[in-house]
């Protein structure tokens, strides 16, 4: 099994990655963001949507929403959002190496370091094809990643979040290092609550904003452009994310 397969991985740390304030801030995106703009209507697919963040505040706006994901729990959870805030949205468990809906959407994302995780360059690659098939003429894909240059401004400091006491407590300690000249970063998480003691490590390729630009382009995508975060800025020295957009002709 590999890291993304494991099921655990993403349930035994959703406290750190899925905490209660990212959907108020996915919310605050989806209402704000010139790059996730929708209307009444529009076919969205969330590719590898976690427990769904942005499927619900893009679903609340009257888009048609598609969340896939690997895991089963994650789209329970989906599920359970969706349900609490009153809004329908279709889930599916599938793997985006293979998630291929021909023409069926207007825009596909892929949020929150969603992108990269395969060892074999082509199936990352497959990913940015189905995409691309997946989308109508003129649909757009965004990708938002954490961007090598980005991160190569603070990597190597090890961090550590004190977890709600109603998620379990303890303290989760991340630290992550560069392998690979630069090509694929490893985080090692650790919770640590009481004595006991849950690890876990993604593993993901890093792009730099013309590396995944250039894999947009090879994929078919025409008009790729790069931003820095959600406010469409560039992708400069302030950038906080690298968040790729492409157009399919
Ligand atoms: C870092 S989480 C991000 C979730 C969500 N996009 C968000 O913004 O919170 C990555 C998600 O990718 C899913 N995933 C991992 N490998 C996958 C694959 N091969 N196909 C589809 N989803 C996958 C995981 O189950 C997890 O929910």
């Amino acid at each position: 099994m590999t890291w993304y397969e494991d099921e655990k991985l993403w349930v035994d740390f959703a406290c750190v990655m899925f905490p209660e304030r990212r959907e108020r801030e996915a919310a605050e995106l989806v209402a704000t963001s010139p790059l996730l703009k929708v209307v009444r209507g529009t076919r969205v697919l969330d590719l590898a949507c976690g427990p769904g963040v942005h499927v619900v505040p893009l679903a609340a706006r009257g888009a048609e929403v598609t969340g896939v994901d690997l895991s089963e729990t994650m789209l329970v959870r989906a599920g359970e959002a969706c349900a609490r805030a009153g809004v329908a949205a279709r889930l599916a468990r599938a793997d985006m190496r293979e998630y291929v809906e021909p023409g069926a959407y207007d825009l596909v994302i892929n949020m929150y370091t969603s992108f990269g995780y395969f060892t074999d360059p082509g199936d990352n690659l497959a990913v940015l094809r189905n995409a691309h098939a997946s989308l109508a003429p003129g649909g757009t894909l965004l990708i938002d990643v954490l961007g090598k240059e980005v991160l190569a401004s603070w990597v190597g400091r090890p961090q550590a979040v004190d977890v709600d006491p109603e998620l379990g407590g303890g303290t989760v300690f991340m630290r992550d290092t560069i392998l690979d000249d630069w090509t694929r970063l490893r985080t090692d998480w650790t919770h640590v609550r009481g004595d006991e003691v849950r690890q876990a490590s993604i593993m993901c390729v890093l792009y730099s904003a013309a590396e995944l630009r250039a894999l947009f382009e090879q994929a078919g995508f025409t008009d790729v452009e790069c931003f820095g975060g959600f406010d469409a800025g560039p992708y400069d020295n302030h950038a906080r994310r690298l968040i790729v957009r492409g157009v399919r002709g």
